[in-house]
């Protein structure tokens, strides 16, 4: 394709729907072929060839959002509602440390209380605290010399505390910042507001979404977002404005998954209607090489943020997040809530590793991530080197 090895590449809208259209309409092997290959490449430049893990712990499903796709929304049926005791997910960290996870991604249903507010909070201060004199007493004892320190001036101690917790006001976020978390992840799910205001009922805004994500970065998070690709009503159109989006929003972190029907959601219904006579298997294997596409794409046009091979493409393509790992994907979450929580954290069916425990998880990972060449960078924080050159 005339450009030199591991270059980034500006692409207009119209460019990124022209290649979207040949390699998932037209179904063009080369071009698809020849994209992932670059792409590959270039998240070897920027991220290393090394994997970083980032522990995800699903602490609550208490949601008072009805985000009409979801399954542990507020007014989703049936679903037993927990949130985990914070000496419960304190140990979790703890355990990842000791197995060489150094980041981990507290996630939860979104819940505006002061009472969530100081859970998280106390939660967040004892990871960091808890973990930070684990390691210093684990390095005194080996006789290893002063932490390292990362660009941003911090010592790289102990676990880095990643939150998913939805949209706060701006105070709330300055108190999560200084109770220790360091990035922050709220999906956009589409940039485009007509779409996002059919999923998601008032009052909830796509502009206020977007005000948090800005508000993110005022405060000195990292930044993650992303999208679900496949949403009914979604055009290639609003994914090519997708990627512009994560550029323009200065995105340091993006997760992209392919929308999955979950029974019981008006979302599915919906879809149930528009599909009612289409091979699902088929259509949500479409769906992930579109997925796949597009992490190519932000790859390719963005460079340096971390990437991640998100869970739900494993849910349709048992070595999904593997593929990805070689298509512009450079993270991997192993899931490492308690297993007797899993089965109630079931956002979209099919969910993988339900049953699984976190030693589970872990390992199989890194037998997956062995499959296609590539290592974990174990035992570093791994923070997003956008975030590092910004
Ligand atoms: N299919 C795929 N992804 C989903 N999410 C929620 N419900 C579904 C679904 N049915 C994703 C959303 C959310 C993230 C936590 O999970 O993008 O931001």
């Amino acid at each position: 394709n005339g450009l030199e090895p591991a270059t980034t590449v500006e692409l207009s809208e119209e460019q990124i729907l022209g290649i979207l259209e040949a390699v998932w309409r037209r179904g063009d092997a080369e071009l698809e072929k020849a994209l992932y290959a670059h792409a590959n490449a270039v998240t070897n430049k920027y991220c290393g060839g090394g994997v970083y893990y980032r522990g995800l712990i699903e602490f609550s499903n208490v949601c008072q959002n009805d985000c009409g796709y979801c399954g542990i929304r507020n007014n989703q049926k049936d679903v037993w509602r927990y949130t985990m005791p914070e000496e419960e997910v304190v140990e979790v960290a703890k355990w990842a440390l000791e197995n060489g996870i150094r980041n981990i991604m507290l996630q939860g249903g979104e819940l505006r209380t002061e009472q969530r507010l100081q859970y998280l909070e106390r939660v967040t201060a004892a990871i960091r605290r808890e973990t930070v004199a684990m390691d210093l007493a684990k390095r005194a004892e080996s006789g290893a010399g002063a932490p390292p320190v990362l660009p941003g001036g911090e010592e790289e101690l102990g676990v880095a505390v990643s939150l998913s917790v939805g949209e706060l006001p701006i105070e709330d976020y300055e108190r999560l910042f200084r109770a220790g978390a360091r990035r922050y992840l709220i999906r956009i799910e589409t940039s485009n507001p007509d779409l996002y205001h059919a999923l998601h009922p008032a009052p909830m805004s796509w502009h206020h979404r977007v005000e948090c994500l800005q508000n993110l970065k005022k405060v000195g998070f990292m930044l993650g977002t992303g999208i679900m690709v496949g949403l009914p009503g979604q055009t290639l159109r609003d994914l090519a404005r997708d990627v512009l989006f994560f550029k323009e929003v200065k995105a340091d972190m993006i997760g992209m998954g392919p929308f999955i029907t979950q029974p019981g959601t008006p979302v599915t219904a919906t879809w149930n209607e528009l599909y009612p006579a289409v091979d699902k298997n088929a259509h949500m294997r479409s769906m992930f090489s579109l997925t796949c596409t597009m992490n190519a794409l932000v790859r390719l046009t963005m460079g340096n943020p971390n990437i991640s091979a998100t869970t739900a493409l494993q849910a349709i393509v048992p070595t999904g997040r593997e593929l990805a790992l070689e298509r512009g994907a450079n993270v991997v979450m192993p899931i490492l809530t308690p297993t007797k929580y899993r089965e109630s954290y079931q956002l979209y069916e099919g969910k993988p590793c339900i049953t699984d425990t976190a030693v589970q998880c872990r390992r199989c990972l890194d037998m997956r991530l062995h499959s296609v060449g590539k290592t974990s960078a174990a035992g570093v924080w791994g923070d997003p080197a956008s975030f590092l050159r910004s």
